[in-house]
């Protein structure tokens, strides 16, 4: 089976996290941008790509690459590929891009042309055109050009990864569920200590930390994906597949994950996206002030992302909930290893302490930072304190 280049996406500042996860399953890393990494493997490698990967957004698959000048020439290079052997035509068919070229104005022109050839194309081999347009749930054909460098992928992921389908009810400000794995995976937990998340708007952090630390790979949440409207997908592969990820997924967790908010109803969506999720039984849900929030012995980690004065809320008013959130981590948390995930680092200040790691994120476009607290118990504990 051939073997060709496969790119995969993601939200940028998480590219290390994924590359750690392709590592992690075997798959090479050939190159590493901002967001994305490329690998290799074969068709069918995207299907256990697609399952797996926790951070990544969308796995493309190389069809072809070569030169164009202008749209023309695209037109005339899609039409020299098979595309009747990839797409029925009773299918449907939608173009992405990413354009940087001097002749382009406008990339949605590009993508016009693009699902032209492919259409055109398929009319005169089958007698009949698919349909296409903008919706990503089915067969999704990528197109990456820059000057006259033209690199041509099957999007097999369809939808990005990033929507597991468990997030029925989002709140305000909820994470991005790639970044919330990046995040729990850059805290380097592993299940051995207790996942604490006061402030847990729809649950994301802790929904993702559940299905990390049952080994649940995310993608067994999904039902469709873009490889599955390919003319010769495997079902019977995707099901061994799946078949294999579901007796990898641990009988129950060894640790407590707690999540709680001051608002009823975003505890109450939180309930009902880890039910989605089928986690609801291992996250133990309370609506209180994050001070509230239980933190039973035995260590683990302590993660917060409050709000940071971007999307809602006043930064004044804030002041004091980040100091709050120091004064939480110092008095209650000894033992433990606490994170705040922040988009501003002068509120970040507020909570009093010195982190030990800062590593950086971006959320909606938003440069944010995990900060990472060691928060000593007994007479250690003066060493973390500013
Ligand atoms: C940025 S959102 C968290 C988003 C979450 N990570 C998600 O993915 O949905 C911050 C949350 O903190 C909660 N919150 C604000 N003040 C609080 C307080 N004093 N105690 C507990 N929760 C609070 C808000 O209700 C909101 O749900």
């Amino acid at each position: 089976m051939v073997k060709n280049r496969i790119l995969i996406t993601c939200a940028k500042g998480i590219a290390p996290f994924l590359k750690e996860e392709l590592l992690s399953l075997g798959f090479p890393v050939l190159s590493e941008t901002i967001a994305g990494i490329a690998t290799e493997g074969t068709i069918d490698d995207t299907l256990r790509l697609n399952l797996l990967l926790r951070t990544g957004h969308r796995v493309l698959f190389l069809l072809e690459e070569f030169t164009a000048q202008d749209a023309d020439a695209l037109y005339r290079a899609l039409s020299e590929i098979a595309w009747e052997e990839y797409i029925a035509e009773d299918g449907y068919v939608c173009v992405t891009s990413s354009v940087e070229s001097p002749s382009i104005r406008d990339s949605r022109y590009v993508n016009v042309r693009c699902k032209d050839a492919i259409v055109d194309r398929i009319k005169e081999n089958r007698g009949r055109r698919p349909d296409s347009g903008p919706n990503q749930d089915r067969v999704v054909v990528n197109v990456y050009w820059r000057d006259d460098c033209c690199s041509l992928y099957l999007d097999t992921s369809g939808e990005s990864l990033s929507r597991r389908g468990y997030r029925k009810i989002p709140m305000t400000a909820p994470m991005q569920e790639t970044l919330a794995a990046a995040v729990i995976r850059a805290s380097r937990w592993d299940g051995s200590g207790h996942f604490i998340n006061p402030m847990c708007g729809s649950g994301t952090l802790a929904i993702e930390a559940a299905l990390a630390g049952l080994n649940k790979a995310s993608g067994l949440l999904r039902d469709n994906y873009g490889f599955m409207h390919l003319k010769g997908f495997k079902e019977s592969l995707w099901n061994d597949l799946r078949a294999q990820a579901k007796s990898q997924v641990k009988k129950a967790l060894h640790c407590r994950i707690i999540a709680t908010d001051i608002r009823r109803k975003a505890v109450e969506a939180a309930r009902k996206n880890a039910a989605a999720a089928g986690v609801e039984h291992l996250i133990e849900f309370a609506a209180c002030d994050y001070s509230e929030t239980t933190v039973p012995g035995g260590g683990g980690i302590v993660m917060v992302n409050p709000e940071y004065g971007e999307r809602m809320g006043k930064i004044k008013e804030l002041e004091s909930v980040y100091r709050g959130i120091g004064d939480y981590f110092k008095q209650k948390c000894r033992g433990y290893t606490g994170y705040l995930f922040t988009g501003n680092l002068d509120l970040a200040k507020k909570v009093g302490l010195r982190a030990q790691r800062r590593i950086a994120f971006f959320n909606g476009g938003i440069e944010c930072r995990l900060l990472e607290y060691e928060l000593y118990e007994g007479s250690r504990k003066k060493k973390s304190l500013v």
